[in-house]
């Protein structure tokens, strides 16, 4: 048996042998403790979700259509009333200073040297303020309820003092199982969430005898389509809702005033068993209509996985473990060269596809992969 060895410090510069975007995922060992990389690496229970997630993309191929001009294509992309250059976005990861020194300010950073979205998570290892100050102007706030409304007020009012310029409300982990293999690995939960003040003193969960832990415990102050409600009168910032899975869900949760909807299982850390991202798209972009604004993310490792979400039905994407592996390998560097590659990649699908725009996408072929169940490497 071979000791794990010890992990290296982030890379200065660009390692060798980083040729597509993936690479960074092949790398990550190597710069991420083992017992951190399994807990980052894996999802809840047994993974089978996260698994999901990427063969998902995996067992499906894009036909390659001919002769089509797209010399004057680009990457544009539409979410609203705002234009980006490019359908690719940072999800928001929690705890960065786990994976690099520099932690949030690097990836914020790359965000901003690549015109990318930042969405910096309510558990990031930097306050918000300092993310913001990082950032560029395109950056959203990812908001968990907290058990009190005036503690989930604060953080709103301040990601709006902050400049952010919308509000991600992930609402799939009210509870959160861990991943048995992070377990295996010693894997233990540490360091600060230094935008969550310390509690107030609020009376311990009581439970009666005969009650659930879980349902009449945990989750006593999860939030609720009324906590949703309550936010949207609360903010002009426009709220997406992320975790949603169901059609009806996402029909219900823009009926009441959400801006748009992320699709997302959370990279398969919430509920193990749940369907792949991918495979829940189409159907709730029929259910939404062509004028909803759909994100996705769980299991984005390529620019041809970009491909395949908006051919599927997104209007854009989220990568959340890439930006964790690319900014454990080389900081900033890292993550802003991640997101180029996944751009040139995604560009040259659209050129082998004949498809000039992201519109053209999505109305590109997909078929079931020969080799259905073969991951990419
Ligand atoms: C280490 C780690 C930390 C995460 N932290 C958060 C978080 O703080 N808030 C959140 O909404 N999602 C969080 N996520 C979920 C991501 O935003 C995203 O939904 C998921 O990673 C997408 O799947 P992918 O990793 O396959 O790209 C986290 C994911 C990982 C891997």
């Amino acid at each position: 048996m071979t000791e794990p060895h010890p992990p290296s410090s982030p890379a200065a510069e660009l390692p060798a042998g980083l040729y597509c975007a993936a690479d960074y995922a092949r790398l990550a060992p190597d710069f991420i403790a083992p017992d951190l990389f399994a807990h980052v690496d894996g999802g809840s229970g047994h993974d089978r979700t996260t698994a999901a997630n990427l063969s998902a993309f995996a067992d499906l191929a894009i036909v390659p259509r001919l002769l089509r001009s797209v010399r004057h294509g680009h990457t544009r992309c539409e979410l609203g009333d705002i234009v980006r250059p490019h359908p690719i976005m940072l999800a928001p990861v929690g705890s960065q200073a786990s994976l690099h020194p520099h932690a949030e300010r690097a990836t914020a950073a790359a965000a901003a040297a690549t015109q990318t979205c930042l969405i910096a998570s309510t558990m990031s290892s930097i306050t918000l303020e300092d993310i913001a100050a990082a950032a560029g102007p395109d950056r959203w706030f990812q908001l968990y309820f907290q058990p009190d409304r005036a503690e989930t007020l604060d953080l709103v009012r301040r990601a709006e003092a902050a400049g952010y310029t919308a509000l991600v409300v992930t609402v799939d982990t009210p509870i959160q199982l861990p991943s048995y293999r992070a377990l295996a690995a010693g894997f233990r939960q540490s360091g600060d969430t230094p935008n969550l003040r310390p509690p107030p003193n609020r009376a311990p969960i009581r439970i009666e005898d005969g009650q659930s832990q879980i349902l009449n415990g945990f989750m006593r102050d999860a939030p609720t389509l009324d906590d949703i409600d309550w936010l949207l009168t609360e903010t002009r910032l426009p709220l997406w809702i992320k975790g949603v899975m169901h059609a009806a869900d996402a029909r219900d949760l823009v009926q009441r005033g959400a801006t748009g909807i992320i699709v997302s299982n959370h990279g398969g850390r919430a509920l193990d068993g749940a369907p792949s991202t991918l495979s829940r798209l189409p159907h709730i972009r029929t259910a939404m209509g062509s004028s909803a604004l759909l994100l996705v993310d769980g299991g984005i490792r390529s620019g041809s996985d970009v491909f395949k979400a908006i051919a599927s039905g997104a209007n854009a994407v989220l990568v959340g473990r890439l930006q964790a592996y690319a900014l454990a390998v080389a900081g900033a560097l890292g993550v802003a060269h991640m997101i180029r590659l996944l751009r040139e990649e995604l560009e040259a699908c659209m050129a082998q596809a004949g498809c000039a725009t992201l519109a053209d996408i999505g109305r590109a072929e997909l078929v079931p992969f020969a080799h259905a169940g073969v991951p990419m490497p």
